[in-house]
């Protein structure tokens, strides 16, 4: 039979590195005793034990298991009364020798066991001083920062607010005030990978913080010109705005008139709906089999750290169309 491979791929195949070799016949004294001693990688073996130890001992080193969720019960986590409950879960880890180093805030909220809405203004500064009196990092996670929308059940929702927009002066010593963004979300392009943490000390200065991982030119060429381009960024930000405000609308009569009890937003992408309220004596793994078996995946509140069980998490940043074939596919699941 002729070869489907080209002639340039079969001359290629020849001049195949012979370390590739190399490193598929590795000799071992005891499974490969055959196989090549390889003294030619700049590699130091010496440690690799001590290095494996350690990283087995230290399994969770990058685990989000290492972060301290707070419980707010029937407290809005948008409100001031929120502080005393992040008041109470510090003093308590203090008392059980945990040392800890940052709040971590979703702003606007991302679904963790809650809400797509915005801080208002007041509540972060207080958020912003209870950082400072106990001498943490805060973290303002803004990845959502753009994507806020109208949302006339909530008229007194209050939009976006950035924390690189409040005077930190009198409130918190600005180093310990970090904000992170990128386009992951706000544009839609998670696989460019750029995003960019700036400190509260050095608002004018950006710098790439490693060397080794700086983004591709294309990437970061495509992010320069977008950043600089004022009437693509109006017309993209107004667009968007006006489809997830459409997408959410659309989402949401069609929960409400089959009853499904969900949370109203103005922010982000997920709508936390709550099947268990609707599907009587079934478990969340009870719904997700339900799903599964439609065909349609949408994430259990657990993932997120929902204080609830039943919740669920429904993306709806996605044109109508197939919003509503998901949507026909979650409720033929519960009925
Ligand atoms: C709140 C928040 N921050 C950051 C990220 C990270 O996004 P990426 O790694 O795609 O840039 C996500 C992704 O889901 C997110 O929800």
């Amino acid at each position: 039979m002729q070869s489907k491979v080209s002639d340039r791929g079969r001359g290629l195949a020849t001049q195949r590195p012979s370390f590739l070799a190399v490193l598929s016949d590795q000799w071992s004294p005891s499974s490969n005793p055959n196989g090549i001693v390889n003294l030619g990688l700049a590699e130091n073996t010496l440690m690799h034990t001590e290095m494996v130890e350690y990283i087995n001992s230290h399994g969770d080193f990058w685990n989000p298991a290492r972060l301290l969720e707070v419980e707010f019960g029937e407290i809005d986590p948008f409100s001031m009364a929120a502080i005393q409950q992040y008041e109470r879960a510090l003093t308590e880890a203090k008392n059980r020798g945990l040392r800890i180093n940052a709040l971590v805030l979703c702003s606007p909220h991302n679904p963790l066991g809650s809400l797509g809405r915005c801080y208002p203004e007041d509540v972060l500064k207080e958020y912003l001083k209870f950082c400072s009196r106990n001498e943490l990092h805060l973290i303002s996670d803004e990845i959502y920062a753009l994507s806020v929308w109208d949302n006339p059940r909530l008229p007194d929702a209050p939009g976006f607010k950035s924390i690189l927009s409040i005077n930190l002066e009198g409130i918190i010593d600005p180093s310990l005030v970090h904000t992170l963004w990128g386009l992951s979300k706000d544009f839609g392009a998670t696989g460019l990978r750029i995003g960019c943490l700036v400190r509260g000390e050095d608002t004018n200065q950006r710098s790439p913080i490693s060397l080794y991982n700086i983004p591709s030119s294309l990437a970061d060429q495509v992010t320069t010109s977008l950043l600089l381009d004022d009437s693509f960024m109006t017309k993209y930000i107004a667009i968007n705005r006006t489809r997830l405000a459409n997408s959410y609308h659309f989402a949401t009569k069609l929960l409400r008139s089959h009853g499904i009890p969900y949370f109203e937003c103005n922010a982000a992408f997920f709508i936390w709906i709550n099947l268990g309220a609707v599907v009587k004596d079934a478990t969340a793994d009870d719904i997700l089999v339900r799903l599964r078996k439609e065909r349609i995946y949408i994430a259990a509140g657990e993932h997120y750290a929902a204080e609830e069980t039943g919740w669920f998490r429904l993306v709806f940043s996605h044109p109508l169309n197939v919003l509503e074939e998901g949507l026909k596919r979650i409720i033929k699941s519960i009925q």
